[in-house]
């Protein structure tokens, strides 16, 4: 990538700016102030901002704690998305969400530059759990449990084997591995006890970091990358 883009991804400078900064010499690539804007810059170069090195990592993981009200969507018209929850050098790296909240759910949300990742996480064949606690309008008992492991006829699909956990009569920790729309709303709607609350705590390997506030986000660690290329099947 060119350094002038590289830099305006990162939201360090604009395009323009780029070039005063080199010129006033205070932008160095791999030790040297000499760079020109349109210079190719390797993988793995060493750029400096006033003798500063810069994270010029181009693919990042984040967990997002996705709060209600807010769309999951890379862009839209007219109502909020979760993107505008990140800095801009997010969207220009080219993050997107990894499957979809509801506007009313809240937790975790994984978003990643990696398309690869993405596209695999979501598939059913790779089994990455979800998990949710959801409050329910009614009394959940032994019955859904087993229907839930059994799986819910949804009228255009029977969903795959899951697990419930009663927390409490009126909440649910359910565990599944699909992902279609509305799904865990759905499935509590056939047992007769509609969803008033839904919360992801779980994608994957990847627990909400409790220390988020909803709205607040973090880049993952080393390990919960690790974790999560090991789940996407892909070595990384
Ligand atoms: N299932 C739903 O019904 N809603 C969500 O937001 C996520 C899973």
């Amino acid at each position: 990538m060119r350094l002038d883009r590289l830099l305006a991804n990162l939201g360090v400078c604009s395009r323009s700016e780029c070039r005063n900064l080199l010129r006033a010499g205070r932008i160095g690539v791999n030790g040297a102030v000499r760079a020109r804007p349109d210079t190719d810059i390797p993988e793995n170069a060493e750029i400096t901002l006033d003798g500063k090195r810069l994270d010029t990592r181009l693919t990042r993981h984040l967990m997002l704690y996705k709060p209600a009200g807010i769309l999951t969507a890379a862009e839209d018209a007219r109502q909020k998305t979760v993107m505008d929850l990140l800095p801009p050098m997010y969207r220009h790296l080219g993050c997107m969400p990894v499957g979809r909240l509801d506007k009313d759910t809240t937790g975790l949300l994984l978003l990643t530059t990696d398309g690869e990742m993405n596209h695999r996480l979501l598939s059913p064949k790779r089994h990455v759990d979800k998990v949710y606690l959801a409050h329910v309008d009614g009394a959940l008992d032994e019955n859904d449990v087993k229907a839930v492991a059994v799986g819910i006829d949804l009228g255009d699909f029977v969903s795959l084997p899951a697990k419930l956990e009663i927390v409490s009569p009126d909440t649910g920790r359910l565990t599944l591995r699909e992902g279609k729309f509305h799904q865990v709303k759905r499935m509590f709607a056939a047992l007769g006890k509609p969803v008033t609350q839904l919360h992801r705590c779980a994608f994957g390997p990847l627990r909400l970091d409790e220390a988020l506030l909803p709205g607040a986000f973090r880049e993952l660690t080393g390990e919960e990358t690790a974790a999560l290329y090991r789940a996407a099947d892909m070595e990384k």
